[in-house]
């Protein structure tokens, strides 16, 4: 395995995989056709095509973003367009590709002139990222964009906690994982210094995958989670929120620490 690779599904887990490979990619190409051919919402009548998310069934780590745009509606594959260019940039600051991770939006069709998603097109999409999700079974979600991070961590402010490690809400479907906060690659097009704390907070990402590793590793329930992850600082309300420049020193520092730690990813 190359430098930054993610390891096979099951490798640093220390848990049991039930389910196989063919059956997650068989849940998640159903899930896919479904999309295809929704009409929950108003969004179906104006698109081009829905945009299910597509990458690795192996992989234990999905990016979340908020909605088709252009080129995705017209293509039918998440992040192709400008933020996709930026997106798989950002990916090579950690040595990973599209190819190892999961891509998806929190509506599935494309808002139209790019507008916010509304919170009954939310509402009427969520299930699909529900049963994304437990056919993935991700050990990190990755929150693109504030719309992604308000389903993860509701109440939450990006300004406050992008770049930082948290616990996924119970509700979201995600409860067994850790969720990593990042702006929406689209805000930086335009905005030099949100690009460079993108870039910045990008280098987080391994250690926030080890982090959700060990706390998968040590059997953790979503009611019964006895310590934090010690890899990371795991911010679990605002209000206990350290300053954004510390979360990602210590994320770094601790991994660092540990010479195991490295081993799987690098
Ligand atoms: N923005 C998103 O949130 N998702 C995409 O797929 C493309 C742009």
């Amino acid at each position: 395995m190359g430098p930054g690779q993610i390891p096979p599904r099951g490798v640093g887990r220390g848990w049991g995989c039930i389910v196989t490979e063919v059956e997650r990619r068989a849940a998640l190409d159903a899930i896919g056709a479904e999309v295809s051919a929704c009409t929950r919402c108003r969004l179906h009548e104006t698109r081009t095509k829905a945009v299910p998310g597509e990458g690795t069934s192996e992989s234990e780590v999905i990016f979340v973003g908020e909605g088709p745009g252009y080129n995705e509606d017209k293509q039918g594959r998440p992040f192709v367009g400008q933020a996709g260019t930026l997106l798989t940039e950002l990916l090579g600051v950690i040595g990973w590709s599209r190819d190892v991770v999961f891509i998806t939006n929190v509506v599935k069709c494309r808002p139209p002139e790019n507008r916010d998603p509304e919170a009954d097109e939310i509402a009427a999409c969520a299930p699909f990222l529900t049963r994304q999700l437990a056919a993935l079974d991700p050990a990190l979600v990755v929150t693109l964009g504030r719309f992604s991070m308000g389903r993860f961590n509701p109440g939450a402010r990006i300004s406050q906690v992008h770049g930082t490690v948290r616990r996924a809400d119970s509700e979201s479907g995600a409860s067994n994982a850790l969720t990593f906060s990042m702006y929406h690659p689209a805000a930086a097009l335009h905005q030099q210094s949100l690009r460079e704390t993108l870039f910045l907070d990008m280098e987080g990402i391994p250690a926030a995958l080890l982090a959700a590793r060990k706390m998968r590793a040590a059997g953790v329930g979503d009611a019964d989670l006895p310590e934090r992850p010690r890899a990371a600082t795991l911010i679990t309300s605002v209000e206990t929120a350290p300053e954004v420049s510390q979360v990602g020193q210590n994320v770094r520092a601790d991994a660092e620490s540990d010479p195991t730690d490295q081993l799987p990813l690098f």
